[in-house]
């Protein structure tokens, strides 16, 4: 059954060190779930845990395959994990990087992250990392990572996994777009200030809990009031109000509009338009980037994500 999985992966052009590191987990070792062996290895999203109160799912392999080939995954690397489930991935990615790397793996339900533990224990897999908590805070004890890698849909790309990356690290990441519900999955490199790079293809995770999921809550606290500076009206807008939320990670939401929160001002998003009040040069050097681009959707353009600097667009990809 796993052959058949293998052969799958390879028809994806998936390179053979990672393929065959399919070849040596068994995936039915990881679900609580019986399910039939020959459904197993289809290339599907399978449940591996739900007790109706927490609920996990095994992703779809071809998805993980790639992430991993995105990324580069090899031998000797140290990767952080972030919604780590079972610990099927993980178990899967521990074969690709050997006995020489690491794999850190972050699950934010405890019982859940217990099963992982057990799971990987019983096979024997000694270079996997579990730990239970909220993923926003990553893992600094075993910093910097090679690559973080992210299984379930998040608002942001925190400052925390920023600063757990070494320069040149990939983060490779599904993001929940606030106003379409898209998970579009990014792939980036560190290049200080800036996590670089751009879209990979749509998905369909689990959205995070904790402080992964709840970034529009937690800004609402930093919309002050400021004078009203500027009215720019704006072709596309939703399409420019998508680019700000994957690039400042400053959106919030509040009587159902979009606002971006900063110390120096705010700006509305409304239908045609955008409002400044105060300050908000981040995001009119933005605008002026974006029109030089041709009011391109993210899937077009390089993305520059700023950790304390602004962040910018450029038109190449
Ligand atoms: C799609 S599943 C992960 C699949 C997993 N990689 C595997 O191979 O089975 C997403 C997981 O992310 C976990 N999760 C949700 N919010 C999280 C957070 N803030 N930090 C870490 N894990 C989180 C969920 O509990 C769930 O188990």
């Amino acid at each position: 059954m796993r052959e058949r999985l293998f052969w799958i992966l390879k028809n994806y052009g998936v390179k053979d060190r990672i393929a065959k590191a399919f070849l040596e987990v068994p995936r039915e070792s990881f679900l609580m779930k019986r399910y039939p062996l020959s459904y197993v290895y289809e290339d599907v999203v399978l449940v591996s845990y739900d007790d109706g109160e927490v609920f996990s799912t095994s992703s779809q392999p071809s998805l993980m395959a790639m992430f991993m080939e995105w990324v580069e995954l090899s031998e000797g690397m140290k990767v952080l994990e972030v919604g780590g489930g079972t610990g099927y991935n993980a178990a899967v990615m521990s074969k690709v990087v050997g006995d020489s790397g690491l794999i850190v793996s972050i699950e934010y339900s405890e019982k859940i992250c217990k099963i992982a533990e057990e799971n990987l224990k019983k096979l024997g897999i000694e270079n996997v990392i579990v730990i239970c908590g909220d993923g926003y805070y990553g893992v600094p004890d075993f910093a910097p990572y090679d690559v973080v890698f992210v299984t379930v849909g998040v608002d942001e790309i925190p400052d925390t996994w920023f600063e757990q990356m070494h320069e040149k690290s990939r983060v490779i990441v599904p993001i929940n777009l606030k106003l379409s519900g898209r998970q579009p999955a990014f792939l980036f490199s560190k290049a200080s200030p800036y996590l670089v790079g751009g879209y990979k293809l749509e998905t369909r995770f689990i959205k995070a809990g904790g402080k992964l999921g709840n970034l529009l809550e937690r800004n609402k606290k930093f919309l002050k009031e400021f004078p009203l500076s500027k009215v720019i009206s704006i072709s596309r807008p939703f399409l420019f109000l998508e680019l700000v939320d994957i690039l400042t990670r400053k959106l919030t939401k509040i009587d159902g509009r979009f606002y971006y929160v900063d110390d120096r001002g705010a700006v509305e998003f409304l239908n045609g338009e955008i409002r400044i009040y105060g300050e908000a040069t981040e995001i009119e050097n933005l605008l002026s980037q974006w029109e030089r681009c041709g009011y391109r959707g993210f899937e077009h353009l390089t993305l520059h994500i700023g950790y304390n600097a602004f962040s910018r667009v450029s038109c190449s990809i």
